[in-house]
């Protein structure tokens, strides 16, 4: 079966790779992908946003199925206009994809059906945020309602901060329409876990539980960015916390968007912040695979990813086998001089073409004129070391790391490092 997946970041790249191990596959195409993904996959320059092209594409390739990785395309419905068309296609509808795509909806939602998240209020109104966060304890949290690019949640440990957070999205409005409504939540202590989830309306099948770092610099300083390195499994934190997890939280969500008429099928994303007495909260939902979790979760997947994503697709999620393997996984990140604010690109990139015991995803690749390797984006590449305990993985991981080399070159030295103390 050929297959089309969309976009081309590190995430694509490793969603690819686990499918191009499936016996069932045939030719994959990516939309737009990268340098990287060229590698396993034909890349067509057609963007995410363009529907249209896609769809006709899709047509007339005949290909047998469409996998959407990233969130704004989601939000503005690709999935919609894929089943408009009659082409099977892996990932929530419009209306389902809102529990990523708008924060007032979650946090409602989750209100609703009594699924455990932090306190809010939500405004539309400048002057009474303003009032109601002035009458917080701090730290306070404020979040833009809609899509910002992972940059729209301020956790402001002052009054200075929290005020100017409200004003850029309210007053300023540095996010644009996702800033037409806010949430002010509770701060929530402690460590943060994603549980990611194969779902087709109430049936859940969780993937293995991964651990992101957002800040850019170790020890969590600096601005947040998309992701600097994830690992998987979650040692520190146990199994039944997950299980909680998955039981008051992901299972309840599922079934309350079957409720609201909104059924969601593809993968769904907890966000989760765990308390120092271990129990987990709701951060935030999203309605796609992670970047950079799904590089450290995906080679852990025994089973065929093909086969999960035709049986969400077909309503058959209940009835095939998952399995895990119980090696580890760690991924580091290597990022442009200057993210998460601007960066440059086409810088020369070497050591690429090493062998070695590490599996390197693209994320911002591409080729040069005489077809070496260049930099093409803020997160550069995502080098992911496995071995059978979280410590053996991140010494292979870091091994493949410093084999790559590129002027300005960042990353963090601490990935994994909160599963070993
Ligand atoms: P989000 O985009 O909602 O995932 O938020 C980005 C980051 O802000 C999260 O990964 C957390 O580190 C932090 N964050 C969001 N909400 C809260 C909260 N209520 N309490 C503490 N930290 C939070
Ligand atoms: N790594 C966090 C995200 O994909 O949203």
């Amino acid at each position: 079966m050929d297959i089309l997946v969309v976009g081309g970041g590190g995430r694509e790249h490793a969603i690819i790779w686990s499918l191009a191990r499936s016996p069932k596959a045939g030719k994959i195409y990516c939309a737009p992908g990268n340098a990287g993904i060229a590698q396993l996959a034909e890349c067509v320059p057609i963007g995410v946003f363009e529907f249209d092209k896609l769809t006709a594409f899709a047509k007339e390739r005949e290909v047998g199925l469409v996998v959407i990785g990233p969130d704004d395309p989601l939000a503005a419905g690709i999935v919609d206009a894929f089943e408009a068309q009659g082409i099977p296609v892996f990932g929530p509808r419009k209306n389902a994809a809102e529990i990523e795509g708008s924060k007032t909806f979650m946090k409602d939602l989750l209100h609703k059906y009594s699924i455990p998240t932090a306190r809010y209020e939500k405004f539309s109104d400048y002057e009474p945020a303003l009032a109601y966060l002035r009458s917080q304890e701090l730290p306070i949290v404020i979040k833009a309602d809609g899509l910002a690019a992972g940059k729209g949640v301020t956790v402001a440990y002052s009054r200075e901060e929290a005020e100017k957070a409200l004003q850029d999205i309210m007053v300023d409005k540095v996010f644009g329409d996702a800033g037409t409504q806010v949430v002010i939540e509770e701060f929530l202590a402690g460590q943060e876990m994603s549980i990611l989830a194969f779902v087709d309306g109430e049936t859940v099948r969780p993937m293995a539980a991964a651990q992101d770092h957002k800040p850019v610099f170790d020890g969590d300083k600096g601005p947040n960015t998309g992701g600097m390195g994830t690992y998987s499994p979650l040692p520190h934190i146990g199994e039944s916390v997950i299980r909680e997890a998955v039981e008051t939280i992901i299972e309840p969500a599922a079934k309350a968007m079957v409720a609201e008429g909104r059924p969601f099928s593809g993968v769904l994303f907890a966000g989760l912040m765990i308390s120092p007495d271990g129990k987990p909260k709701t951060i935030e939902f999203n309605a796609r695979f992670g970047d950079p979790e799904t590089q450290v979760v995906l080679p852990r997947l025994k089973s065929d990813l093909l086969e999960i994503f035709l049986a969400v697709t077909e309503g058959r999620l209940a009835e095939i086998p998952i399995e895990w393997s119980d090696e580890a996984a760690v991924c580091v990140v290597l990022a442009s001089e200057g993210y998460p604010g601007p960066y440059p690109k086409g810088v020369p990139i070497s050591g690429l073409d090493e062998e070695g015991a590490a599996l390197v995803f693209h994320a911002g690749t591409a080729r040069g004129a005489d077809g070496s390797w260049v930099t093409s984006g803020g997160r550069v590449l995502g080098v992911v070391g496995r071995g059978a305990t979280i410590a053996e993985a991140r010494t292979a991981a870091y091994a493949g790391a410093e084999k790559i080399t590129f002027a300005g070159k960042q990353n963090r030295s601490d990935i994994a490092m909160k599963a070993l103390i």
